[in-house]
C-alpha cells in the first residue's frame, strides 16, 4: 500500500463489482486507507466471499445490485444511507463484454453490452449524485472504462459504451463542478484479473508482446490510480480519462485484422 493508512478515514465508498478482480482490489485499498466500503454486484455468493476476505481490513457492507436496474441503484443508495448516512466516493467498476468481430454482434448482444456498461453506469452515477453528492455539496466519481484510445477492434460494443461514459463524464464535470462533484475515468489496458477468464486463453497467451512494457497490468496498479483520483491529491482534476496500460494505447495490435 503506497498511500497513508488514514487517507480515507471517515469516508464512505461504494465500489460496484467490488466482489472480484479490479473492484475487489479497489475495495481492499480503500479499506486499508481507513474508509468504510460498500460493494454491490449481482451474485450474492461472490459478495459474501469477498466480504469474508475484506472484513479483516475494515468495515465492509455488501448488497446485491444490478446496475442495469435504476430501482436497484436507488435501493443501494437507501441501504448506504441507512448504514453510514453519507457516500463520499462512487467507483463505477461493474461491467463486462464479450469478444466478437463487429459484423457478428447481434442486436441483443449489442444492447446487452451498451445497457450494462453505459446505461448501468449512468443510473448509478445519477442516483448517487442526487441522493448524496448534491445534498452534501461534495462527491467524487471514478469510473473504470477500457482502453479504447484507438477504438477497440474485436469489442466495438464496449468501446462505444465506454466512449459514451468518458463523454458524459466530461459533461457532468462541467454541469456538476459548482455542486462540488468531481468525475474522472480510468481506462485500463490488459490487466491480470478475473475478468480475463471470460476470454479464450489463446487470445491473451502472447499478448504481452504487443505492450510496450511487455507485461500485463496488475489490479493494484489500477486500484492505486482510483484512490489517487478519489483523494484530495486530485482535487483539481475533473472530466479526464487516464490510461493504465503500459503504453498499449500507443502501439501494437492485439487483434489480427485481415
Ligand atoms: N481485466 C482487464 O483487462 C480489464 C481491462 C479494461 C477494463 N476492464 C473493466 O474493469 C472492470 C472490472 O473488470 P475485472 O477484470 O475485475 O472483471 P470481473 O472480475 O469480471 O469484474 C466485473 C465485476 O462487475 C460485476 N458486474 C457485472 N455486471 C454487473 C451488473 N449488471 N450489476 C452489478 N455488477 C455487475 C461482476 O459481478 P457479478 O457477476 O456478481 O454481477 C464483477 O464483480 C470491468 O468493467 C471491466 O470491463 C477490465
Amino acid at each position: 500500500m503506497i498511500f497513508q493508512s488514514h487517507l480515507f478515514e471517515g469516508k464512505s465508498v461504494l465500489v460496484t463489482g467490488g466482489g472480484s478482480g479490479i473492484g475487489f482490489a479497489i475495495a481492499r485499498q480503500f479499506l486499508q486507507c481507513g474508509a468504510t466500503v460498500f460493494i454491490g454486484s449481482r451474485k450474492a455468493e461472490r459478495l459474501e466471499e469477498a466480504r469474508q476476505s475484506l472484513e479483516r481490513y475494515g468495515p465492509v457492507y455488501t448488497r446485491t445490485l444490478d446496475i442495469r436496474e435504476p430501482e436497484q441503484a436507488a435501493a443501494m443508495a437507501d441501504f448506504i444511507a441507512e448504514k453510514s448516512g453519507v457516500l463520499d466516493i462512487l467507483i463505477n467498476n461493474a461491467g463486462g463484454q464479450f469478444p466478437s468481430p463487429a459484423e457478428d454482434i447481434s442486436p441483443k448482444g449489442w444492447q446487452a453490452v451498451i445497457n450494462n456498461n453505459l446505461n448501468g453506469t449512468w443510473y448509478m452515477t445519477q442516483a448517487m449524485a442526487k441522493k448524496f453528492f448534491f445534498p452534501q455539496q461534495q462527491g467524487v466519481v471514478v469510473t473504470i472504462t477500457v482502453n479504447n484510445y484507438r477504438g477497440f477492434p474485436g469489442m466495438a460494443h464496449t468501446a462505444a459504451a465506454r466512449a459514451g461514459i468518458s463523454n458524459f463524464t466530461q459533461t457532468l464535470a462541467v454541469e456538476w463542478a459548482s455542486r462540488g462533484v468531481r468525475l474522472n475515468c480510468i481506462a485500463p489496458g490488459i490487466i491480470k484479473s478475473s475478468g480475463l477468464e471470460n476470454y479464450p486463453p489463446e487470445m491473451y497467451a502472447d499478448v504481452a508482446r504487443t505492450i510496450p512494457m511487455k507485461r500485463l497490468g496488475t489490479v493494484d496498479e489500477v486500484a492505486s490510480l482510483a484512490l489517487f483520483l478519489a483523494s484530495p491529491m486530485a482535487a483539481y482534476i475533473t472530466g479526464d480519462t487516464i490510461y493504465v496500460d503500459g503504453g498499449a494505447r500507443l502501439w501494437g495490435d492485439i487483434w489480427q485484422i485481415e
